[in-house]
């Protein structure tokens, strides 16, 4: 009987031991993979830096059209929307922003990137210039639903 207690003590000691060994090994990983989170935060760029490339890409857009330079504009068009998807999944957050890019992505770029990557591909002059308006139009109507309605953008 005394053995048989003294046995069940020792297998709950190794068993409460076992399981303390287990918290340190689980937290001594948490620590690295947590300071891993934090450096890919840190390194993420800023909305601010995306934006600047989006713009950039805007404006030679806006200069292919006048010229009519079509392959240069259906390239300018696929680098917003690759520069905007990148800030999607990267899951860009940024303090002004009122809900996940995500969100503003679909409601303000997917469509007219579409019609004028469609546009480009047609040489249709007509539809680039408008669709190129409403594209201006949106990053502006997105600025102002997010803290930034000073940042004005034109065409
Ligand atoms: C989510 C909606 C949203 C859309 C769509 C959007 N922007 Fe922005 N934009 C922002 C926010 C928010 C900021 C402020 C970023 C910051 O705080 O650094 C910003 C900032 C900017 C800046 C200033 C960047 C800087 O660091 O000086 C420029 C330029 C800009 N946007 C251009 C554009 C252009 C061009 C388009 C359209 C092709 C566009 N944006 C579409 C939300 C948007």
């Amino acid at each position: 009987m005394k053995l048989i207690l003294s046995c069940s003590i020792c297998i709950a000691l190794i068993a409460a031991l076992a399981g303390c060994k287990q918290q340190a090994i689980a937290d001594n990983k948490q620590l690295p993979i947590d300071s891993l989170i934090a450096l890919v935060n840190h390194l993420k760029p800023g909305l601010g830096e995306f934006m600047l490339q989006i713009k950039y890409h805007h404006d030679s857009l806006g200069a292919a059209i006048a010229k009519k330079d079509y392959d240069r504009a259906a390239y300018e068009i696929d680098e917003i929307k690759e520069t905007a998807e990148r800030i999607a999944q990267l899951n860009i957050a940024n303090d002004k922003l009122t809900k996940p890019f995500s969100n503003f992505y679909d409601k303000y770029l997917q469509e007219p990137l579409q019609i004028l990557a469609g546009a480009a591909s047609k040489k249709d002059d007509a539809a680039l210039k408008t669709n190129f308006i409403s594209l201006t139009n949106n990053c502006n109507s997105c600025h102002h639903e997010n803290n930034m309605a000073f940042m004005k953008i034109t065409p």
